[in-house]
């Protein structure tokens, strides 16, 4: 009975018998000996940068947007807080004016290579939280409420995932010492289980808190840029692109570490852009608002926010100026 199963089964002539090639096996070879000590491929990244112009991002700066809401209030000064306290345990002092930033470059505050990678790397290794932690409980709650998620789940792990490029950059140029990685076990412990339980209570109070953060990242990748432009730190702009951030951000083999740094601030405006505006929608119960930045309504001539650095709203979109 089993010989007529076994019988040579004849394939049409244009039909492959290989495989289809399933996305997870689409690798990279790796280019060089440094990247193969971590392993001989790459994945290509699951979010791809959108990319910036750049008269976009040289156009980014500091914005603050103003505390209004007691929920503003509690998060803004907690936010500043962390801050303080992060910068005293550093020795990092915030320049008042560019008279005062060129003081501090020639005194012994002086942010030195080694001081900027250990600040952005445990920085980076915070900002990596929110994104993961909130998206996590946006799938969760999907899957118990049986309902569509409107488009935020995507947004929130794909900053997390840029927030993650940002580190993983960062650690091919720099060797963190113990006391960055203890703050590190310390901060996610601390961190992370808070932000978990603060999202599940008030998911828009935690995204202004990060909308206050990335104003802060803002305001220190623009101190770091403009170290680089006044030459306070000709340490800082010889460092060499890795090629795992020229891949991600689609940057030529001519670019210095002053244009892969204006991208990564670019990006913590489009964060602050993303959280200040979350924060200021409807996130749960019926009616809940749909996520602006994950859809275009081409149909409609106003304004209104996309994943590119154009028409860049460093305070956020009111709720009524989107179209909901
Ligand atoms: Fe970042
Ligand atoms: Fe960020």
């Amino acid at each position: 009975m089993a010989s007529s199963h076994s019988a040579t089964i004849e394939l049409p002539q244009n039909v492959s018998t290989h495989l289809p090639k399933a996305r997870n096996t689409h690798l990279t070879h790796m280019r060089n000996l440094e990247d193969v000590k971590e392993g001989a491929f790459l994945t290509p990244p699951e979010f791809e940068h959108p990319g910036y112009d750049k008269s976009d991002m040289e156009a980014v700066h500091f914005e603050h947007r103003k505390c209004v809401k007691p929920m503003d209030y509690v998060t803004f000064y907690f936010m500043k807080c962390l801050r303080k306290s992060f910068d005293f345990c550093t020795g990092y002092v915030e320049p008042r004016d560019v008279q005062h930033q060129i003081e501090i470059a020639n005194g012994p505050k002086r942010m030195t290579r080694e001081k900027w990678m250990t600040r952005v790397v445990v920085l980076e290794s915070v900002a990596g939280i929110p994104g993961s932690v909130a998206g996590f409980l946006r799938h969760l709650q999907s899957l118990r409420l049986f309902r569509r998620d409107n488009g935020f789940i995507e947004t929130l792990l794909d900053e997390a995932y840029n927030e993650r490029m940002h580190l993983l950059t960062f650690l091919k140029l720099a060797n963190p010492g113990i006391f960055a990685r203890g703050m590190l076990y310390v901060g996610q412990c601390l961190f992370a289980s808070l932000f978990f339980l603060t999202y599940v209570v008030k998911p828009a109070m935690c995204h202004r808190f990060v909308g206050y953060l990335e104003e802060e990242a803002v305001r220190t990748y623009t101190r770091c840029l403009q170290d680089m432009k006044l030459g306070l730190s000709p340490e800082l702009y010889k460092i060499p692109v890795p090629q795992l951030a020229k891949d991600y951000w689609h940057l030529g083999d001519k670019s210095t570490f002053y244009d892969l740094i204006n991208y990564i601030r670019a990006d913590e405006a489009k964060h602050r852009e993303v959280n200040h505006t979350f924060a200021n929608l409807k996130l749960r119960g019926p009616g809940a608002d749909r996520n602006p930045f994950a859809t275009d309504v081409p149909s409609d001539p106003r304004p209104q926010p996309h994943k590119s650095l154009k028409d860049n709203r460093g305070t956020g979109w009111e709720r009524k100026d989107l179209l909901l």
